[in-house]
């Protein structure tokens, strides 16, 4: 066969792997959906040694003739990255046991950071069907695809799906769990002022942080009334049912985190002139910061993979989307902000100090 002729089949023949890659992602999403619901990483962790498959198939209780099929799902979380093999000794010799990774410790569901939750709510059919709806809106007319599949828009089916709603608020809890982390590392970010208002704050898990770490801020949590409902106020923290694009209290700080990528440019701009009245008291010494994703060139691999499906998923479920730094910096500039700072110290998230 010519040279060139064994060039272009090889080529298709790495084109099909990678056709296929993509075709069959959701196989390893729908394989770490199962490790979670059989509650596998927990498992793991709590077995305190490394765990073989039979072990672990007997704590599932699971019947004998499931082991091969086990064995195939254990192999896929190995290939993927949420558990590693190693040696343990059998009998005279040794036999193969699972260890968790620092991303499969992430779903333990008592640690604190778990992202166990909020891991379960993206697997939430709610998320899924808006998500298969994406090429039926492109040639549609509705706001959103959540509206193509549910007929309603993702707040408005949130306020009257009881059980969605507890747990995309539990969700946020877990994600808000590695906020302690920000905290730990950019305390100061947080320091110099009197009050905060955490705008769109959910059930408040990351301003209870900032309160219990900065005992002389004043933090208020301002979210929908059906949010804020039957949560209590502590010395320094309370909670304000309310809507951000008709009114924010007034602060020296305003934190929004993981709020302004659910909304339009439009609407971002709204509530960043709102921010920026709600701020106004402290003259120039005020600040919004913002915890958001800053999509940028430099990005790769997962932290990359990453932003883009959080993009996709903002334009999914709702009318947002995650930005570049030009693309935030135009909001801010018509929003009448003067400078702002942004600090990439969140992982996929990153902390951006606004000002006026
Ligand atoms: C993705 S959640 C983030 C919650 C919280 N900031 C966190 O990081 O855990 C977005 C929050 O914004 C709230 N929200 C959305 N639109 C709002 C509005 N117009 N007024 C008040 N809160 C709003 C939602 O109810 C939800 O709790």
């Amino acid at each position: 066969m010519a040279f060139n002729q064994v060039k272009v089949e090889a080529e298709l023949f790495q084109a099909q792997s990678h056709l296929y890659k993509h075709v069959f992602n959701f196989l390893s999403s729908m394989c770490l959906k199962s490790a979670l619901q059989l509650n596998i990483p927990d498992i793991i962790h709590g077995h305190g040694r490394p765990i073989t498959l039979p072990e672990l198939l007997s704590t599932l209780q699971m019947d004998p003739a499931k082991s091969s099929y086990l064995y195939r799902l254990m192999r896929i979380l190995v290939h993927s990255g949420f558990c590693t093999t190693s040696k343990v000794p059998k009998g005279d010799g040794e036999e193969e046991g699972y260890n968790l990774t620092p991303s499969s410790r992430l779903l333990l569901k008592g640690n604190i950071p778990s992202l166990s939750t909020f891991v379960q709510a993206m697997f939430h059919p709610a998320i899924v069907h808006s998500s298969e709806s994406l090429g039926d809106w492109f040639i549609s007319d509705e706001p959103t695809p959540f509206h193509t599949a549910h007929g309603m828009g993702f707040w408005d089916y949130l306020s009257q799906n009881q059980e969605f709603n507890r747990l995309f608020n539990e969700a946020l809890i877990s994600d808000s769990s590695m906020m302690n982390l920000v905290i730990k590392d950019c305390k100061s970010v947080f320091e110099g002022f009197d009050s905060l208002v955490d705008v769109g704050g959910g059930k408040g898990a990351a301003s209870r942080i900032i309160s219990e770490s900065l005992p002389n801020l004043w933090c208020t949590v301002l979210d929908f009334p059906h949010v804020v409902e039957n949560l209590q106020d502590s010395r320094n923290l309370k909670f304000v049912g309310g809507d951000m694009f008709h009114s924010i209290p007034t602060a020296d700080a305003i934190l929004l985190k993981l709020v302004l990528h659910a909304y339009s440019d439009e609407d971002c701009v709204k509530v960043l002139k709102k921010c920026r009245e709600a701020i106004a008291c402290k003259g120039k010494g005020g600040k919004v910061i913002i915890i958001d994703i800053v999509i940028e060139k430099k990005d790769e691999g997962d932290l990359k993979d990453a932003k883009l499906f959080f993009d996709v998923l903002m334009m999914a479920v709702v009318a947002g989307r995650e930005r570049e730094e030009k693309e935030w910096e135009k909001l801010f500039l018509e929003a009448g902000f003067s400078h702002y700072k942004i600090t990439p110290i969140l992982g996929v998230r990153s902390l951006i100090e606004v000002y006026p």
